[in-house]
């Protein structure tokens, strides 16, 4: 009998603590919850704070960053540029070759380096030294496939996805580090003047022609509304300038400004977040800031999962008495590990059984856990794909594309750019769905969304282009 007892008592105690691992995980659902009222609700504060945003600036936490775009590229423009496209774990380098009128892009090359994280947190020089030297290696590299006039200077587009306080096309002062980057001392620098000094250390003879947000470079590679979902999250639209108060600059000739809005930027009590999010905030490199893009971008929905993880281990004994040491380092659950496990179709989770093992050193998980984890990874990214949703129905309402004017059939494309977007099927999917659901279905018609592939970098170089010394002679 006493045998029996401890059996029974031993299963009582693991059942418990599948109860309670269960308990953990049901509030976490309830309290990132995002039906439809309360993404309407998210919409409108957008809106709200948008407004504000452009009344004047750091009237809100939306900087709807002024890009002195005030006219995307024509396609009549002509010569060869260059684009260095600096915002996540790798740059990237580009070469165009425009053909001018009706031509377009007649050749093109690119090349990816990774930047050691070392440098994410070290010296301006150290970043902009190392980028110059691949930038110089890259240059060198030149083929007579491409053409450049005699005696004419390259010139270059700069895209760099943090948010800058621009004086003109080409300057610009970094307000603060977002995402995993953070040197103090460029904070408040002019980066096109550090990136300038850099490539003369290195021999290059090179103008900065353009600096660009990622949202805005896209914008310009596309000629359409777009937005970012990578590594950071953000948007960027085209603006009546009379709309923007805050601009005392002469009204330009389209009468449309193209405004970066910094939008991983904006917070609101209608955001769903519990516990989980605020530890992962204040454990960040910048605390309280980029609120919305620590829900929904790509850098930090893995590590969402893994917080929740903790938690059910450290409290319900989800993966046995200890936690296992890997599963306590911080941002070890990548969102392309996340993404892989919650698409496992195999039916035993062998996806999610290999990735736990791999990363985490977690073997021997049944199959129920797998499921569980699985649940987890949808939780988080329909919390993120569905709040993404609703700022972008913010833009659209700002834009008055959210309903149809007396018949006319206006269409609008949302151009999407990253790696979250690209490769993340049921986050994308979700995002489109909610996006459509909002809307209704009439108005879903009018509204594309397309992926624009690195349009960013290839943006920067057409708005290089459109900003060049020899303009006239280009667009003749
Ligand atoms: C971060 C940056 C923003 C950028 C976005 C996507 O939110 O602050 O400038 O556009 O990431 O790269």
């Amino acid at each position: 009998a006493a045998a029996a007892a401890v059996v029974v008592h031993r299963k009582t105690k693991k059942s418990g603590r599948w109860v309670k691992a269960m308990e953990i995980l049901k509030e976490f659902e309830e309290k990132c919850g995002t039906p439809i009222p309360k993404l309407k609700q998210v919409a409108d504060a957008m809106i709200v704070e948008m407004h504000a945003g452009l009344a004047s600036e750091g009237g809100s936490k939306l900087k709807m960053l002024i890009s002195y775009v005030d006219h995307l590229p024509t396609g009549r423009e002509k010569g060869l540029f260059y684009a260095l496209d600096l915002g996540g774990t790798n740059f990237r380098m580009l070469r165009v070759q425009l053909g001018g009128k009706g031509r377009g892009i007649v050749n093109q090359q690119f090349e990816e380096v990774s930047i050691p994280p070392s440098l994410m947190t070290g010296s301006s020089d150290a970043l902009f030294d190392y980028i110059a030297a691949e930038l110089a290696k890259f240059v060198a590299q030149e083929g007579s496939d491409f053409k450049q006039s005699p005696g004419r200077q390259r010139e270059l587009g700069f895209t760099f996805s943090f948010p800058v306080m621009q004086s003109s096309i080409a300057s610009g002062t970094l307000l603060r580090w977002t995402k995993g980057f953070s040197i103090d001392d460029m904070v408040g620098q002019d980066v096109v003047a550090e990136l300038a000094k850099a490539m003369e250390r290195q021999g290059i003879d090179m103008r900065i022609a353009a600096l660009v947000n990622d949202t805005v470079g896209t914008l310009a590679g596309g000629r359409y509304n777009n937005k970012i979902l990578g590594t950071g999250s953000n948007a960027a639209y085209v603006e009546r300038a009379h709309a923007i108060p805050k601009w005392h600059g002469l009204l330009p000739k389209s009468g449309e400004m193209v405004i970066n809005m910094e939008w991983g930027n904006f917070r609101s009590s209608h955001l769903p977040l519990p516990d989980y999010d605020h530890a992962l905030d204040t454990e960040s490199l910048n605390p309280g800031e980029q609120i919305y893009e620590k829900v929904i971008a790509g850098m930090y929905l893995g590590e969402i999962v893994r917080r929740v993880l903790c938690r059910m281990t450290e409290e319900a004994a989800f993966f046995g008495d200890t936690v296992p040491p890997k599963l306590k380092e911080p941002f070890i659950l990548g969102t392309p590990i996340m993404s892989a496990m919650h698409q496992d179709t195999s039916p035993d989770l062998k996806v999610v059984a290999s990735n736990l093992k791999d990363i985490l050193e977690i073997s021997n998980t049944s199959l129920k856990m797998r499921k569980v984890i699985v649940e987890l990874c949808n939780i988080v990214a329909t919390r993120g794909a569905r709040l993404s949703a609703a700022g972008l129905l913010g833009i659209l309402k700002k834009m008055g594309r959210d309903t149809i004017k007396g018949g006319e059939k206006q269409k609008t494309v949302i151009a999407m750019d990253g790696g979250l977007y690209e490769h993340y099927t049921e986050y994308r999917e979700c995002l489109e769905n909610t996006l459509n659901e909002l809307i209704g279905e009439e108005v879903s018609r009018t509204i594309e969304i397309e992926h624009s592939n690195d349009g960013s970098g290839i943006g920067a170089a057409l708005l290089a282009a459109s900003h060049s010394q020899y303009l006239e002679m280009d667009e003749s």
